[in-house]
């Protein structure tokens, strides 16, 4: 996998006519109650659903659902996902009530060529996450052919992504084959300058991501709760902002690899130089515009500039809520100048929606660079989102088919990016064997 090209079978290399097919997709979905609240990681599985079909497969589909931790959990149950990828496939999904129990062998059994059953959440079983062989044994009883198209879970190595490939040959589907093709595209083959813009809540949740993207990227610029965290790091003060002074040493790693990398030149990263900031996280709560100063670590020599005014400081009880005007206007130029942009996480609160209007009072930094990176100033980069709470913002607006590629994977598209092996795809069979 550390080539550039996808290097495991697929399902377009085996037959597929009368076979069991034991398809491993990751259905793991939002949901309210028992409705799905947004089902794009159903969307992306069914040209692989589809295929199996057209070729005649028998289709036992498997996934997991949250994290149960080994017990029945009826609020997790993939029942309603049966009924919603019926209703895109426009088929009947039959569904079983236990993944590896009697039943569901004797329905697996009875089906027919074409005809598709999805079972219930695997993480009903502690075996699961546990990579147990006996379960995985179990789960490979009856079929014949087991076909991995959970992207999102292919850093996880479970008893459905990794020891199940001891008991049954075992190959790719067509959505984690466009994953893993199209991130390491964007990486790799970029077109230049490479942008990496990484937000979200925890440092050391991407601290490999950010190494990773120093070392190949010719910009990277942070934001989110993730970049208070690193403004603490530079002395500057954040008020109750989210930050986690425990990771401030993390922070100061980076930031001491960028500021080497940056000294040779040809380098920007970038730090947000102000914000919107609030004392409530609410709908018309009364915002401020801070600005702290420029975090352009590009320009050894006149960086960093303090804050010397009151008003350039985020009062004890402010939160930085989003990035601020000059942040914004930053990144989207630097946007302007990418020839690749790969973003993951949101630049701000953006779950917050003011009253009667389309938008929130923290969302306009978000806003902002998804303009920036769809081409409305006039240049257009190729673009890549990276999974997580990314698409569901992306989703709530309906811009998922105007970015060249949205991974379903949160975890996985961060350990793909960051270079680390993803169990679930080294145990598939190789292309040329
Ligand atoms: C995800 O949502 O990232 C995947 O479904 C993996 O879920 P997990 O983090 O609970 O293993």
């Amino acid at each position: 996998m550390g080539g550039t090209t996808f290097s495991k079978k697929t399902i377009k290399d085996v037959s597929l006519k009368g076979k069991v097919v034991l398809l491993r997709a990751d259905y793991n979905v939002p949901l309210e109650g028992n409705r799905i609240t947004d089902d794009y990681r159903i969307k992306k599985s069914l040209p692989t659903v589809k295929y199996l079909i057209e070729k005649g497969a028998r289709v036992v589909i498997c996934s997991h659902m949250g994290r149960p931790k080994g017990k029945d959990d009826t609020s997790l149950s993939l029942e309603p996902v049966a009924k919603r990828l019926g209703e895109r496939l426009n088929k009947k999904v039959y569904f079983a009530k236990d993944c590896v129990s009697d039943e569901a062998k004797k329905r697996m059994a009875e089906l027919e060529n074409g005809q598709v059953i999805l079972l219930e959440n695997l993480r009903y079983y502690s075996e699961e996450e546990a990579n147990d062989d006996h379960f995985a044994a179990r789960l490979a009883e009856g079929t014949d052919l087991f076909v991995q198209d959970g992207f999102g879970v292919v850093h996880r190595a479970h008893a459905s992504t990794e020891a199940i490939t001891k008991h049954i040959p075992s190959v790719a589907g067509l959505l984690l084959e466009a994953e893993v093709t199209a991130i390491q595209a964007a990486m790799l083959r970029s077109q230049r300058p490479l942008m990496a813009l990484i937000g979200g809540a925890k440092i050391s949740y991407k601290i490999e991501l950010l190494n990773r993207f120093i070392d190949i990227a010719d910009i990277v610029a942070v934001g989110g709760a993730m970049s208070n965290t690193m403004l603490l790091a530079e002395g500057i003060k954040v008020g109750e902002s989210l930050a986690e002074p425990e990771d401030i040493a993390l922070a100061r790693q980076i930031i001491s690899k960028a500021r080497a990398k940056a000294k040779k030149g040809n380098f920007v990263f970038y730090i947000p130089q102000d914000g919107v900031v609030a004392k409530e996280i609410e709908p018309n709560t009364v915002t401020r515009i801070v600005d702290w100063g420029t975090h352009i670590i590009a320009d050894i020599e006149s960086y960093p500039r303090q804050p010397t005014k009151e008003s350039s400081l985020v009062a004890t009880d402010e939160k930085i809520l989003d990035i601020g005007p000059f942040s914004g206007a930053f990144i989207a130029g630097c946007m302007q100048l990418a020839g690749t942009v790969i973003w993951n996480g949101a630049m701000g609160v953006t779950e917050v929606k003011a009253l009667q209007t389309a938008t929130g009072p923290f969302s306009h930094g978000t806003e902002l660079i998804v303009e920036a990176m769809l081409g409305q100033f006039g240049h257009r980069p190729h673009t890549l989102v990276g999974g997580g709470d990314t698409v569901g913002y992306i989703e709530s607006r309906g811009l998922v088919d105007h970015f060249d590629h949205v991974s379903t994977g949160g975890g996985a598209s961060m350990e793909l990016m960051s270079g680390k092996p993803l169990p679930g795809v080294e145990a598939l069979l190789d292309k040329n064997k």
